[in-house]
């Protein structure tokens, strides 16, 4: 019995012109190209020059990704956002990159689950799509971190960079069997105990101001690759694939020892993960689309793989996707 999937038809990414070494850094804070790549993995990152909003990153990866999908802006009915970093507090910035696109129809709206951003709006998508409320999705990843960072606070000012990565999503029938293409299961999670362990000192309806990031480090790093496992273990409970059958493995970006430690954890060869934190810093909701559209770009990624994805972030939120490109 034939069965609705969400197809990927395109991905596209956008970094800001800047790059921002770990020299650079240290000649500000006091840190080192050493610490930061022996804790992180992280060489450099890009950071939004003045004036270059979430939104324009959102939309030069959009049109990144319909170009890459051959198709046209018109062909979109739904935009869905995941940032932490919007233009303003509202309108949603999805509606800047709906109108910049000239699309009148269908929905745009923003979407917060932090670093976890992207599979969330990923999932959120995709029960549209099978649902036939909508036809064809832009998804995007954007951030401006940059802004949100205490560049005093050598901590957490290494860890992070600016820009936006962005799928193409479009409802199609598949036979319902083994081989098909598109999303496969998505698996969200969030547990708000563990809320003050990453989060902005500032907000609207709190202190009035946009604030900074503030983050205990260490205990991020106790919980992540504990969640990220289960979260990936739910994906392969529901699917009957396993670690084996991945071609590729492309994790939030947040840190090459939860990345290479969540890996070996799961059993998946370090050839078949997808890493970008080197050259792109922790980018939040843009990592993985980042992320695939790297690997897309250099046809690492072809149709008919199995890609799996997972994040960690803010909230805690944690979530896994496996799709069949
Ligand atoms: N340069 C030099 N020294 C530093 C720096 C820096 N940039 N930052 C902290 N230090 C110092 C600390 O002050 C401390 O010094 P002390 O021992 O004299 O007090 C020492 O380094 C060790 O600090 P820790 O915080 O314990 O360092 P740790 O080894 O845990 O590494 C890190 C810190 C990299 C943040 C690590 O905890 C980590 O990776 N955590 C995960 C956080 C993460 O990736 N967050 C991203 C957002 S969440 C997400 O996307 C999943």
């Amino acid at each position: 019995m034939s069965i609705r999937r969400s197809i990927v038809r395109g991905v596209g990414g956008y970094l800001p012109a800047r790059v921002m070494t770990n020299q650079e850094l240290a000649s500000k804070v006091d840190t080192s190209d050493e610490w930061i790549v022996q804790r992180t993995g992280i060489h450099e990152r890009r950071i939004a020059a003045a004036g270059e909003t979430t939104s324009d990153l959102g939309l030069a990866a959009a049109r990144a990704a319909l170009a890459d999908a051959g198709m046209s802006a018109d062909a979109v009915d739904l935009i869905v956002l995941a940032t932490s970093t919007p233009d303003q507090t509202f309108p949603a910035s999805a509606v800047t990159i709906q109108a910049k696109l000239g699309i009148t129809r269908g929905a745009a709206f923003d979407l917060q689950a932090v670093c976890s951003g992207f599979v969330f709006g990923l999932a959120t998508a995709d029960r549209f799509l099978v649902a036939g409320d909508f036809k064809c999705a832009l998804v995007i990843g954007a951030e401006t971190f940059s802004r949100i960072l205490d560049w005093n606070d050598r901590s957490t000012c290494v860890l992070f960079g600016d820009g936006a990565g962005a799928i193409v999503l479009e409802a199609a029938e598949q036979p319902g069997q083994r081989t098909d293409r598109g999303v496969l299961t998505t698996h969200l999670r969030s547990d708000g105990r563990y809320r003050s362990k990453l989060y902005v000192d500032g907000g609207p309806s709190s202190t009035g101001t946009i604030g900074h990031l503030r983050m205990e480090g260490r205990e991020v790093f106790r919980h992540a690759v504990g969640m990220i496992t289960d979260v990936v273990e739910d994906a392969f409970k529901a699917t009957g694939y396993g670690a084996k059958d991945i071609d590729w493995f492309v994790p939030h970006q947040a840190n090459k020892r939860i990345i290479d430690g969540s890996a070996h954890k799961l059993g998946i060869a370090p050839e078949k993960v997808v890493s970008t934190v080197d050259r792109h810093g922790n980018t939040s909701a843009a990592s993985i689309p980042l992320a695939l559209a790297d690997a897309c770009a250099d046809r690492r990624i072809k149709p008919g793989h199995l890609v799996l994805l997972e994040a960690m972030g803010g909230g805690f939120t944690w979530a896994s996707a496996l799709i069949r490109w």
